[in-house]
């Protein structure tokens, strides 16, 4: 049967009611891709997968829970939503929110959000207002609007949206035949997203479903790490603008999964997210944002420390896509090379002659 969007595929682990008729884009069903590259290039006896959740609905893994929290927006009356983001939220927000024939408003840090984000949100219709403060700012403002007007707040402090983000977990432990991960790694921002595959994996091993639940492995870039560091960062910096994040909202709820997982939030550097976010488009044809890239990045960095042993299982999260984010992708240096428009000057300037047979 055609896939149906998360709600009607895993209606029964959702606190919604069977009356609400699902605000979906059929979301949801992203591949889990094997590594053909990267794993044997870090000397890996794991397997290693990625879950491309950029190849959701609005490119990124915000669907999941923009569908859950939309819906339950419409049924509960609610004729507005609001959100604070640094794009991606932003653009799911808006095409959910048109698809429900709602008004929506998002808040965003000005000049600090990738230009495709940005153009998904308008092109759905939402009001965009750029304030002159970073996300953290954008978030206190948003909450403070949503208790005085009738407005559904749609950021990942409503608790439908991880109930919606949950089932990427309940996906993957399907795609590897009914067994969870050994690990899980993923970027941390405002930490919606580790809390909700802990929340997923915990529901279906309290179910029976599974027998393991996986160390969780999250990722902050070094110059926005709140976590890691114990405290907020007041002027939080990364190239990774989708985790420019000083005070995340969820940040007690990540610490729970990181501990009773086993697991770890530990920081990666710029220059290893730019790293892995440039090999994982040219080795294994993925194109991701930035911010996923931070997976990769983390995947690395604890390879080469000799963190993994053994044939384990390794999912690695690409919350985004590649395409969102132009700037930062043709920032590296490559160039168009121009030809006269004949055959010699092309072949020429694509340096074909040494393939004449
Ligand atoms: N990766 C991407 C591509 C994101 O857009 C985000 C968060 C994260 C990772 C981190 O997830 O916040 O659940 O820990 N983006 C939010 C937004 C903040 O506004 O789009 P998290």
């Amino acid at each position: 049967m055609a896939w149906r969007g998360i709600i009607e595929e895993f209606r029964e682990f959702l606190p919604l009611s069977k009356r609400v008729k699902p605000v979906t884009l059929l979301e949801g069903n992203t591949p889990l891709i094997p590594s053909r590259a990267l794993g044997r290039q870090l000397g890996l006896s794991a397997k290693v997968y990625f879950k491309f959740e950029g190849l959701n609905p609005t490119a990124s893994f915000k669907d999941r829970g923009m569908t859950v929290a939309v819906t339950q927006a419409v049924g509960e009356g609610a004729r507005a939503v609001i959100c604070a983001s640094t794009g991606n939220t932003a653009a799911s927000a808006a095409a959910y929110a048109a698809r429900a024939g709602l008004d929506c408003i998002i808040v965003l840090p000005r000049g600090a959000f990738a230009k495709g984000k940005l153009v998904q949100a308008l092109m759905h219709g939402a009001r965009v207002v750029a304030i002159d403060g970073n996300f953290d700012a954008a978030l206190s403002i948003v909450r403070e609007i949503a208790t005085t007007y009738p407005i559904t707040l749609v950021n990942s402090v409503n608790p439908y949206r991880l109930e919606g983000q949950k089932t990427a977990a309940f996906e993957i432990c399907a795609q590897l035949g009914g067994r969870a991960p050994d690990y899980l790694l993923l970027p941390v921002g405002n930490a919606g997203n580790i809390t909700a595959y802990w929340m997923g994996f915990t529901e279906y091993y309290q179910r029976g479903l599974i027998s393991e639940r996986p160390r969780m492995l999250g990722f902050q870039a070094s110059g926005a790490a709140p976590i890691v560091r114990g405290r907020p960062i007041a002027h939080p910096k990364t190239i990774a603008s989708a985790i420019r994040i000083g005070n995340p909202a969820s940040w007690d709820k990540a610490i729970r999964a990181r501990d009773e997982s086993g697991g770890m939030i530990t920081t990666v550097t710029d220059r290893q997210i730019l790293r892995a976010y440039r090999l994982l488009a040219r080795y294994e044809g993925i194109f991701a944002e930035p911010a996923s890239a931070a997976s990769v990045a983390g995947l690395m960095k604890l390879a080469h420390e000799g963190y993994f042993t053994g044939r384990k299982i390794i999912v690695c999260v690409l919350t985004g896509h590649g395409l969102k984010d132009p700037d930062t992708a043709l920032s590296g240096g490559q160039r168009v090379i121009t030809a006269r428009a004949d055959v010699d000057a092309v072949i020429k300037a694509a340096r074909l002659r040494r393939w004449r047979s």
